[in-house]
């Protein structure tokens, strides 16, 4: 391989995408920041350390704008060797109260999302014989919390679709895993109803008894990202204080 690694993340304008971004950036990889919004302020947190970065504003859930990125990609860097599918939505619903457009708008966003970004930049990954895909899911999918249905449904697609993805590119030197913060202090969260003593309730249960950072999960996204990582492949690991043990 020649020139340094590229990497796409989406959801990578705040939160744990961004704090992703900055961790692949110290680590010497160039990036490749996807989001609703401009990206700002992760493309300048990149620059800082040195690493080639280029901000994409784009709906990952949407065929049409994923296949432009997908070009905007190819156009920009030329290569794409990893993959961390991080964008994500948790609005929450009792079960009563959740119509049909909201499951679906969820299972979009936080599902089909990885679906249509993997498929969009395997090629490279093809092409190279080299490629690392990290998936988010939660570690709510092992947790008796109210009103997440929709939520714990998209998350547990994200471990199927994790396990199946891992088979078929294995071939081609692509590795695929998924990786599950706790409840961590992020903007989403402070925007959501969850509150400081949900927090301390949840950090609680873990075996590190303090609420998740968005930057607590970055190492191990940074490892599976990494060479030393390649015989790992189509695996779930919590990353969230000893909560969720699989
Ligand atoms: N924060 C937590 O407590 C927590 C816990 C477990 C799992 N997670 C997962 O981690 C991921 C990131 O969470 P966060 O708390 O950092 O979120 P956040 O809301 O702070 O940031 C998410 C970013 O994703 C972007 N985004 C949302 N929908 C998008 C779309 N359709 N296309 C492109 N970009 C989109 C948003 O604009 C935002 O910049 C999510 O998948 C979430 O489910 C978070």
């Amino acid at each position: 391989m020649t020139g340094a690694r590229v990497a796409v993340v989406t959801g990578a304008a705040r939160g744990i995408g961004q704090a992703v971004c900055v961790g692949l950036a110290e680590r010497g990889v160039d990036v490749v920041a996807v989001d609703l919004v401009e990206p700002f302020e992760t493309v300048g947190l990149v620059q800082a350390r040195g690493r080639k970065a280029l901000g994409l504003t784009g709906d990952v859930a949407d065929p049409e704008q994923v296949a432009r990125l997908g070009e905007e990609i190819t156009a920009g860097m030329g290569r794409c060797d990893i993959l961390v599918n991080n964008a994500g939505i948790y609005p929450m619903a009792n079960i009563w109260k959740l119509e049909f457009d909201a499951w679906r708008k969820v299972l979009s966003v936080n599902l089909d999302s990885q679906f249509l970004m993997a498929k969009a930049v395997l090629h490279h990954m093809r092409d190279a014989q080299w490629g690392r895909i990290v998936n988010i899911t939660s570690n709510s999918i092992g947790l008796g919390l109210p009103a997440q249905a929709h939520y714990l449904a998209s998350k547990m697609g994200v471990i199927g679709f994790t396990r199946g993805l891992a088979n078929d590119v294995a071939r081609f030197g692509i590795t695929v895993n998924a990786v599950g913060p706790t409840l961590s202090r992020t903007p989403g969260v402070a925007e959501s109803p969850i509150d400081e003593q949900a927090l301390a309730h949840v950090a609680q249960l873990q075996a590190i008894k303090r609420p998740g950072e968005a930057t607590d999960v970055v190492g191990m996204i940074c490892f599976l990202a990494s060479d030393e990582a390649a015989f790992i492949t189509g695996q779930t690991i919590m990353a969230d204080g000893g909560l969720v043990r699989l």
